[in-house]
């Protein structure tokens, strides 16, 4: 189904506590297959996130910019509710590894039953950031490690703020 004025949406949602490249690789592909690519961050994550949603927004506004139909956004609740609010027809998410398929299946078959309307598509991640996570980011950093090429440099230069480097 497409949106008469917009053309095909899409919603890449996430955490992105803080955006990786392997995220940034997925929005890049993604992008070139709709017409508006909208990257959503979950507000009422249970997780205890590292940075607050205003920062990842900061964050990940800084490094989509570069492209024209990728915007950023936060939602409440259902990710379907918020995807048919913004006349999305398109979940988009990436699988790194088997072991993200068993969860990934299940969020797709229970979207699929709320809204049978909204298609969730996987874009297999790019070979070199097929082990890069956000929490395996933040855990090395922490401990002192080199993340640069795992993290675009404005993220890199948040987190040694944040570490007082
Ligand atoms: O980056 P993450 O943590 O893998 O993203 C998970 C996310 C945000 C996609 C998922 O938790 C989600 O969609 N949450 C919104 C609430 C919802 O709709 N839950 C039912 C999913 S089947």
């Amino acid at each position: 189904m497409t949106n008469q004025s917009d053309g095909h949406i899409a919603i890449y949602p996430g955490s992105f506590d803080p955006i990786t490249n392997g995220h940034l690789d997925l929005i890049e592909r993604g992008a070139r297959l709709v017409d508006k690519l909208i990257v959503a961050i979950l507000r009422n994550d249970t997780k205890q996130p590292l940075f607050t949603v205003e920062e990842r927004m900061e964050m990940l506004s800084e490094v989509v910019c570069r492209f024209p139909n990728v915007e950023v956004d936060c939602f409440d609740g259902l990710l379907v509710d918020y995807a048919g609010r913004k006349e999305a027809t398109v979940i988009l998410r990436g699988i790194r590894a088997i072991s993200d398929y068993e969860f990934e299946l299940q969020m797709a078959l229970m979207n699929r039953r709320l809204r049978p309307d909204i298609e969730t598509v996987f874009l297999m991640a790019g070979e070199a950031y097929s082990y890069i996570s956000s929490r395996l980011v933040k855990e090395v950093f922490g401990l002192g490690a080199d993340i640069s090429g795992l993290v675009p440099p404005s993220v890199e230069a948040r987190l040694k703020k944040r570490k007082g480097i």
